[in-house]
């Protein structure tokens, strides 16, 4: 984990002030991120925004509760771009990672949408981490997980949500 890591993680986790699901799905997906940028042997400038992105992908759902009552993925896409500059930017990242991460969060629940690998890593942890939380064996969008993130699937719908 870098710095600037630790200093957002610090602060999403202080925002969520101890949300039970949220707080477990943003150290999972971060965790399962780190994994798979692990076994495609991303770059250090890739693993970062990768990170960041896993860190922040959800962070608009509790303004989104709080400011309309529903945290549907369009409201979720009007509050992220100014949620997500002002946790980079207090974490002290470089203007220059705002905008890739800020597309890979808008952009994660667009599984058609052709983000990259780091994209395709960002979607297969949070697919991963949604099945092992529902305890379900169907994914949305099998088609998208490769080697890697289907063998990390696999793992984790092993025991089928037992
Ligand atoms: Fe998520």
């Amino acid at each position: 984990m870098t710095d600037n890591e630790a200093r957002l993680m610090s602060a999403v986790l202080e925002y969520e002030e101890g949300h039970r699901r949220r707080t477990e799905h943003i150290l999972a997906v971060y965790a399962l991120s780190q994994l798979l940028g692990f076994r495609h042997s991303l770059p250090e400038d890739q693993k970062r925004l990768l990170s960041a992105a896993a860190i922040l992908h959800d962070i608009a759902i509790k303004t989104c509760k709080e400011k309309y009552g529903d945290a549907c993925l369009e409201n979720q896409k009007r509050e992220l771009p100014r949620l997500i500059r002002r946790f980079m930017e207090k974490a002290g990242y470089r203007g220059d990672c705002i905008a890739p991460v800020t597309y890979l969060a808008l952009n994660h629940h667009g599984y058609d949408s052709r983000g990259g690998i780091i994209m395709d890593i960002l979607m297969q942890a949070d697919l991963t981490v949604n099945a092992l939380e529902e305890g379900k064996g169907d994914i949305p969008c099998p088609g998208i997980f490769e080697s890697s993130g289907q063998w990390l699937l696999d793992i984790c719908r092993k025991a089928g949500g037992k």
